[in-house]
Formats: structure tokens, C-alpha cells, sequence
């Protein structure tokens, strides 16, 4: 089955990417946000996106017109009634999600795929939710989804074969190299990430070090592009502290379990980039 029209649920940092990927890459995408004037100020913030690549020269004037051509930006959840496959990208709780996946199965046609970009939470669990169970499975893009070249596709126990094989075939017509992985706790990449993220805010919080000594030290001890601090504000500190509660409560691993100076700020509203402040201030 080829994905023709990809419906997205969530449009926040990842929604938003995931959308300008696939437009980019000739898919008519439908972008479902809270309310009209999110989903009007989404389709703004792509324009913005697709303007500024034209800028630096990686892209053309007439494929960025094509792109936002295909993108439409909506409140309503039944336009994505037609969709080939949905994914879901809103907030990371379970029961936030599992009220979608409810609401998705009911509104889309019996041929759409629901799948999820969640980094942590169990799969079948939203599956489970659905008449569908065949037709679910995770679509993890990675931040910024245009940039990142992975896609790991997450095959829960109730999958079957075609779903799996048209999420990795859609995954490749973004330009991106799927990874097939199993329905547990953080995948691949965030069951090894995340021990190391919450451990740079624990040798924070001892003083082994300052957040900007840490950060270089793994730029130039590592090549790590980025350091655990700029990387937790790029994903979010909530998210990050959504994701460290998910893979503890499936592991009991102690590398897992949050540390408190993360919790806290998560408390105090500073969430990173998306809030203007985090580990960083963005505010200027
Ligand atoms: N941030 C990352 O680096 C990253 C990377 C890969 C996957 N993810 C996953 O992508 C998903 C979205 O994360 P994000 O970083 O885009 O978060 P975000 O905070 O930028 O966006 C969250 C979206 O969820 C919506 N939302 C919040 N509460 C809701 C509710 N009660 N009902 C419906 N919608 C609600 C918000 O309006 C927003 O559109 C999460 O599952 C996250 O784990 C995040």
C-alpha cells in the first residue's frame, strides 16, 4: 500500500517537521491542530521553515510553493478522514494519546494506518484502542525530523507484515532510513540516550563541572554535534522528563530515574527552546 496523503495529529515541534518532510517530498499532508488559530500559525511557522532553506540556497522558489501547496492546516479532526496513514504526534501521555488513537478510529476510513511518533510509551497499549490493532504501529521521526535521517518504525505485537512494510516504505519516500524495532520502552536510540542525558544533569547537579564546560567536553571530547544540555532544550525538558518516567516505570533501571533538578525545572515552565529557556536562555 503507498501512502499518497499522510494526516498528522499534534502540531507541535515534531508535527510540524514531520509535515514540511513529507511535503518536501511529494505527500499531501493534512496538519490537525487544537484550534484554527494554532493550525494557522503552524502553516506560518513552515512557510518560515521553507523560505529560510530557499535563503541559503538549498531549495527552490517553485518546489517551496509546491510543498506549502500540499499542506492544509485544520481543526477538525475529520479531515483526515481519507487519510492513507495518520500519525499522531501530540504531548507524551499515555492517556492523551490513547483518547487520539480512540478518537482516530473512529473518524478515519478502515484502509488508514494509525501510527504513532511517540519515543517511549507502548505501542500496543494505542493499538489496543482501536478496532484496528492490524493497522497501528510507532513512526519515530527524530528532531528536527526535516534534518535527521532516521525513522525507527516500531512493530508492536498486534502489527501485521503490510502495515510495517508500507511505514518503512513511506519512511523512505521522505528520504529517510528506517530501522525496524521492537514495542519496548524507548526504542533503540532513547533506551541509549537517555541514561547518558540524565547523568550530565546529575554531574551538573554534583558540580562536577559547569552546563557549558559539559556541553564542550562532549563536542570535543566525543564530536558529538551538540552537548546533553543544548540537546535536552532542543527536545524539551518536558519531554525529556516524560521519557525518562516511561523507560524507568518499564525498567526500573536507576539510570532512568529522573533526576530532581530536571523535575523542577519542568515545574518552574523552563522547558527549553520551545519555552525560552531551559538549561539555555533563548529569549534574546
Ligand atoms: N521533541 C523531540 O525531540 C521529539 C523527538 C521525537 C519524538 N517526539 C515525540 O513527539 C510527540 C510530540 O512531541 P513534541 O516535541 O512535538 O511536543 P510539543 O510540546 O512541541 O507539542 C505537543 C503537541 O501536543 C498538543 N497537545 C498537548 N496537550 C494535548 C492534549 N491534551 N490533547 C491533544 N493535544 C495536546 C500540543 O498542542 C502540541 O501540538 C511526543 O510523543 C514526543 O515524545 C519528540
Amino acid at each position: 500500500m503507498s501512502i499518497s496523503t499522510l494526516g498528522i495529529v499534534g502540531s507541535g515541534i515534531m508535527g510540524s517537521g514531520i509535515a514540511e518532510c513529507a511535503a518536501l517530498n511529494g505527500c499531501d499532508v493534512v496538519l490537525r491542530s487544537r484550534s484554527q488559530s494554532t493550525a494557522d500559525a503552524t502553516l506560518a511557522g513552515l512557510e518560515k521553515s521553507l523560505a529560510k532553506q530557499v535563503d541559503k540556497g538549498r531549495l527552490e522558489g517553485a518546489d517551496r510553493d509546491a510543498a506549502l501547496a500540499r499542506v492544509t492546516a485544520t481543526s477538525d479532526l475529520s479531515a483526515l478522514a481519507e487519510c492513507d496513514l495518520v500519525i499522531e504526534s501530540v504531548v507524551e501521555d499515555l492517556a492523551v494519546k490513547k483518547h487520539t488513537f480512540h478518537e482516530l478510529d473512529r473518524e478515519c476510513k478502515e484502509h488508514t494506518i494509525l501510527a504513532t511518533n511517540t519515543s517511549t510509551l507502548p505501542v500496543v497499549e494505542l493499538a489496543m484502542e482501536t478496532g484496528r490493532p492490524d493497522k497501528v504501529c510507532g513512526v519515530h521521526f527524530f528532531n528536527p525530523a526535516p534534518l535527521m535521517s532516521l525513522v525507527e518504525i516500531v512493530r508492536p505485537l498486534t502489527s501485521s507484515d503490510e502495515t510495517i512494510e508500507a511505514a518503512r516504505d513511506f519512511a523512505a519516500s521522505c528520504g529517510k532510513t528506517p530501522v525496524v524495532v521492537k514495542d519496548q520502552a524507548g526504542f533503540v536510540v532513547n533506551a541509549l540516550l537517555f541514561p547518558y542525558l540524565n547523568n550530565a544533569v546529575r554531574m551538573l547537579e554534583a558540580g562536577v563541572a559547569s552546563k557549558d564546560d559539559i556541553d564542550s567536553a562532549m563536542k570535543g571530547g566525543c564530536g558529538f554535534p551538540m552537548g546533553p544540555f543544548a540537546l535536552l532544550d532542543l527536545v524539551g525538558l518536558d519531554t525529556s522528563l516524560a521519557i525518562l518516567d516511561a523507560l524507568y516505570n518499564e525498567f526500573r533501571d536507576p539510570n532512568y530515574a529522573a533526576v530532581p533538578l530536571l523535575r523542577r525545572m519542568v515545574a518552574a515552565e523552563q522547558l527549553g527552546r520551545k519555552s525560552g529557556h531551559g538549561f539555555y536562555d533563548y529569549r534574546h
